[in-house]
């Protein structure tokens, strides 16, 4: 039987920390800038439906899993897949899933600065009235001056992996919890202020019907350059991939979180509320956006800029734009900040752990090397753009989107399908019955089929389909 450890790096005041922190994780650029604009890459409502069916079956049975197992491991993700497959005698090898992870982490962290680097470039020009009286090619211009310019790019990009380090190497509990506690709501308010407006827009309802009525055929057949359609599976992966990316799952970052967390707390309860609030404010996101989209004739495929190309047109026709868009674009920044040390956590609290070194060293040099990778990104966006094809979309930032296909969409449903694995095949059913608290009633039963056949078989169909193996 397996001792009770604790975790070397503190834990969390109580149940409460645990969900800001988490929520504070989960909810970052991937609700606000990337669902929108992979819903409008991807053609809407059937993308948006099938992403929150991916949510509710996979997404939240294996944020339990990551949870649990990070709770019950109280290390780094590496050590703690280590350790548990010591408890439960099964292959060391395991703990390469912590590798993976930390790996993933480092290379979602390298783009996810530059974009934060977006929004707070974005707060200062709202804030001193950019965009005041902005028309749609106003704002598409000044989007498109910004990413054409590396030195800006890397000038933001360095202040937000500043900021990052900076409260990675003060240890992750301080300050955080207060930050998320009074942040989150704002953010939230200033999404509803923007919903506000987009309903006062002629194109409100084209935007909930663009959002909200599934259109299957769109969704899984594409028309190739001989005009011939073809059946393909890519956009289920992406909407798979996002609801990854946007619960911060398959990369450790949520079990390191985790092993944080008091022994008595719940984790179903607690994963489901982080879950369910990660989703509300990615459709109010989309709620606020598309209309704008419509009412103005944008293109609702456009791309990675979407929200910096709709959002301040309506701050610039406004009452007191200036001021809820500036506040709109801090908000975002420190909801992205939140996020960002939870990506680089797990790498920190590994070289704590295994290298004796100490905390600031560990997240200044895993800070160096994640900033000298965000580089790559700055360019892809400028001087080294070049443009392929993925999931039927035509991607143009190269290497940029290689990054982002490559861990959202490959390297996180692969941990979240070993975590499932792990949890559902290698440990024994009573550990997972003591790490949850839990009876072995209907709920546990209901979690536990769904670990153990629903998500790894539907990350392994998704992905069979993609890589042609079978076609259905
Ligand atoms: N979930 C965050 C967002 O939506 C990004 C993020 C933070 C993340 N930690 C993660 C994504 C770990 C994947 C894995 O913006």
């Amino acid at each position: 039987m397996a001792e009770k450890r604790e975790s070397l790096h503190g834990q969390w005041s109580g149940r409460w920390a645990f969900i800001l922190a988490a929520t504070g994780s989960a909810v970052g650029l991937g609700n606000i800038w990337k669902f929108p604009y992979i819903t409008g890459e991807n053609g809407g409502g059937a993308f948006v439906l099938v992403y929150l069916v991916c949510i509710a079956i996979i997404g939240i049975p294996i944020m339990i899993a990551e949870v649990m197992l990070g709770r019950r491991g109280r290390r780094s993700p590496l050590n703690t897949m280590r350790h548990l497959a010591r408890d439960e005698q099964v292959s060391p090898h395991w703990q390469y899933l912590g590798w993976a992870g930390m790996i993933a982490g480092f290379l979602i962290l390298s783009y996810y600065a530059v974009i934060a680097g977006w929004a707070l470039a974005y707060f200062f020009r709202t804030a001193a009235g950019a965009f005041t009286g902005v028309t749609a090619d106003g704002a598409t211009s000044i989007f498109a001056s910004l990413v054409s310019d590396p030195e800006r790019l890397l000038a933001w990009h360095t202040i937000f992996m500043v900021m990052t380090i900076i409260v990675v190497a003060r240890g992750v509990r301080s300050g955080l919890e207060k930050a998320v506690r009074y942040l989150m709501p704002a953010l939230f308010v200033l999404l509803l202020v923007l919903v506000g407006y987009a309903m006062n827009t002629a194109a409100f309802d084209e935007g909930l019907s663009f959002l909200f009525t599934p259109d299957f055929h769109a969704l899984f057949y594409k028309v190739d350059d001989a005009g011939v359609e073809h059946l393909t599976w890519g956009p289920v992966l992406v909407a798979l991939g996002h609801a990854f990316f946007t619960l911060s799952l398959g990369m450790g970052a949520i079990m390191i979180y985790g092993s944080y967390l008091p022994e008595r707390t719940s984790i179903v309860k607690t994963s489901m509320m982080i879950a369910g609030m990660d989703t509300l404010v990615a459709l109010l996101a989309g709620m606020a956006i598309f209309p704008i989209v419509f009412a103005n004739g944008l293109e609702a495929g456009s791309g990675p800029g979407l929200i910096f190309q709709t959002l301040p047109i309506a701050f610039g026709h406004m009452p007191a734009g200036a001021f809820f868009g500036s506040l709109f674009f801090l908000l975002l920044t420190f909801a992205a900040w939140t996020s960002a040390i939870s990506l680089i956590e797990p790498a920190v609290t590994w070289m704590v752990e295994n290298h004796g070194v100490n905390r600031i060293y560990a997240s200044v040099w895993a800070g160096i090397a994640t900033w000298l990778l965000g580089i790559v990104t700055i360019l892809s966006f400028n001087k080294w753009a070049f443009s392929f094809e993925f999931a039927g979309q035509v991607k143009e930032s190269g290497i940029f989107d290689m990054l982002d296909i490559l861990t959202a969409n490959i390297m996180l449903p692969l941990g979240g399908l070993f975590i499932a694995l792990f949890a559902g095949w290698q440990m024994r059913r009573q550990s997972n019955l003591d790490e949850l608290n839990m009876k072995d009633g209907v709920g546990f039963q209901v979690w536990y089929f769904l670990i153990r056949y629903v998500s790894p078989l539907a990350v392994a169909l998704v992905f069979l389909n993609v890589i042609g193996v079978i076609t259905l």
